[in-house]
């Protein structure tokens, strides 16, 4: 179906207009938190329908430490909550959970959750969905870079040897095809520290709607958007092979 159709094979969405959905709601930004997780489930349930092989969701960045302590509490507890509570559905539809950033800041509880999660669901493969939770891109460049020039530096690689390949191979996302279409929500137009590399080819879809608002009808719009454009990777379109 997903040949046939052409889809995306990957999908990442930045999650973005919870405060603002909140405050025009006279409700505190956390509740529009809260709402967002609704749009999670539903976005979830139609890349399963779709026969989406990868969605990330940039859930939490590195940035994102600095917003009040309340509202980072108020991630935190929403992000065990909801690990907790949709465990057992994800598997039964066949999600594998993975959550992408560095294991640091995070309290043992959320530690916990993320073992717990990812542990539960390990063995589903209808859809991999990938939480970007503690994660910036330019940390995971800088990290893979560190990594590399250590390998140099040991004398297992050649500073000759490092392609494309090879930095793809270092980032967090080493196991997984890079996206194809990138959505953000609410009217903002920017990547904002996400998947900067992987992003290159991507095609990118800005809709007006606020992230609690976007459910299953406006991510079946995404895709269909995205059946319409013309993928060129630098080419013409006559020879451009996918
Ligand atoms: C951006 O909206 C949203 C976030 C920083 C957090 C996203 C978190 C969730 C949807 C809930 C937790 C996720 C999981 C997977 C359990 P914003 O607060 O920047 O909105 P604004 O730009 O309108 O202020």
């Amino acid at each position: 179906m997903a040949e046939q159709r052409n889809i995306p094979r990957h999908i990442a969405i930045i999650m973005d207009g919870n405060g603002r959905w909140a405050k025009q709601r006279n409700k505190e930004r956390y509740e529009g938190h809260i709402a967002g997780v609704d749009s999670v489930r539903a976005v979830v349930r139609a890349a399963v329908r779709n026969g989406i092989s990868y969605l990330t969701l940039y859930a939490f960045s590195t940035e994102n430490w600095g917003r009040p302590q309340a509202e980072v509490d108020a991630i935190m507890e929403l992000f065990c909550k909801t690990v907790m509570n949709e465990a057992e559905e994800l598997c039964r539809q066949g999600v594998k959970v993975q959550i992408m950033g560095e294991r640091t800041r995070f309290s043992e509880r959320v530690l916990e959750m993320i073992d717990h999660i990812e542990r539960t669901t390990a063995a589903a493969d209808r859809l991999t969905l990938i939480l970007a939770f503690n994660y910036s891109s330019r940390r995971e460049i800088t990290l893979a870079v560190r990594d590399i020039a250590a390998n140099v530096a040991r004398g297992e690689m050649a500073a000759e040897s490092i392609d494309e390949e090879v930095i793809s191979q270092h980032l967090m996302t080493a196991s997984t095809p890079d996206p194809d279409l990138i959505i953000r929500t609410s009217g903002e137009c920017r990547l904002s520290n996400f998947l900067l590399w992987q992003a290159s080819y991507a095609e990118f879809y800005f809709p007006e709607t606020l992230w609690p608002d976007f459910g299953e009808e406006a991510f079946d719009r995404a895709i269909e958007a995205y059946t319409q454009r013309d993928r060129r990777y630098g080419l013409v379109t006559d020879n451009v092979i996918e």
